[in-house]
């Protein structure tokens, strides 16, 4: 893998608006597979070498926070063995990858639930490529893993009330305090691969503002390119919060 510091992002980028999270729902390795006549699952496979790529294309940008959706609530709906091969090859993933992300300055984190269907060998990597680093400044990379936006709320809602909080103390602050991870600003910009025009339950109180960039590439194919496409067309919008003025 090139080293981030010697990839040249495209001069046409303007170097003072990058967002500083970028948020992808990495989707369409299974039609990626299909049309090469392979397994569902070879497309999952195929997709390591974009999520590698794409992270340093953000690393030479200088993008603070990457967050990725690789497995959702809603996935374990999927054949058995799919959702197994997907457990496996993400806790491979972080074997693979974590200590090369680790001397660029990468800190790994996940957001999700740890609910009893996550094997335990993959809760147990998934402690060690954070524990590994946790002191990176570089750009964190969050890994969304058994994540849904409504399960967050509701983990959110959940904390309010153990920690007994009484109606008038729920406010907005309130509740992105609990979400899992609040150190992260919201995503400026959000891509979802693969042609699909909707969220599929990924960040849905983090999003509220993001701008939205949909690509018929499918997520096996994206490679840092696709990112600074996006994040071109980031940069060609008007954000406006509401009000009238940038
Ligand atoms: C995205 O690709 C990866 C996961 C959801 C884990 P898909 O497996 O959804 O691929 P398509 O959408 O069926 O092509
Ligand atoms: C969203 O993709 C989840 C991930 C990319 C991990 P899906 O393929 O699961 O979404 P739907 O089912 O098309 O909405
Ligand atoms: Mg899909």
């Amino acid at each position: 893998m090139p080293d981030p510091r010697f990839v040249t992002p495209p001069s046409s980028l303007e170097r003072s608006s990058i967002p500083a999270h970028v948020a992808i729902v990495m989707d369409g390795n299974g039609r990626w597979a299909q049309r090469r006549g392979l397994a569902r699952t070879e497309g999952h496979a195929a997709g390591e070498t974009a999520l590698v790529d794409t992270t340093y294309g953000a690393l030479s940008l200088g993008v603070k926070a990457l967050t990725v959706y690789a497995f959702s609530t809603e996935n374990w709906r999927r054949p058995v063995d799919e959702v197994r091969f997907l457990m496996n090859f993400n806790k491979g993933l972080l074997e693979r990858r974590q200590h090369e992300l680790h001397e660029e300055g990468v800190r790994i984190v996940f957001s999700g639930r740890r609910d009893w269907r996550v094997p335990k060998g993959v809760a147990a990597r998934m402690d060690e490529a954070r524990e590994l680093t946790k002191k990176n400044k570089v750009m964190t990379l969050n890994i969304a893993f058994n994540y849904g936006g409504r399960a967050e709320i509701v983990d959110a809602v959940r904390e309010l009330m153990t920690d007994g909080l009484s109606a008038k103390d729920v406010d907005e602050a309130a509740i992105r305090r609990r979400l899992y991870h609040p150190e992260l600003p919201d995503p400026d910009l959000v891509v979802r691969t693969s042609g699909e025009f909707r969220t599929s339950n990924f960040l849905l109180w983090e999003m509220a503002y993001s701008e939205l960039v949909f690509t018929d590439v499918l997520w096996p194919d994206f490679r840092r390119e696709d990112l600074f496409d996006a994040i071109g067309e980031y940069q060609r919008r008007e954000r406006r919060f509401g009000g009238l003025d940038k």
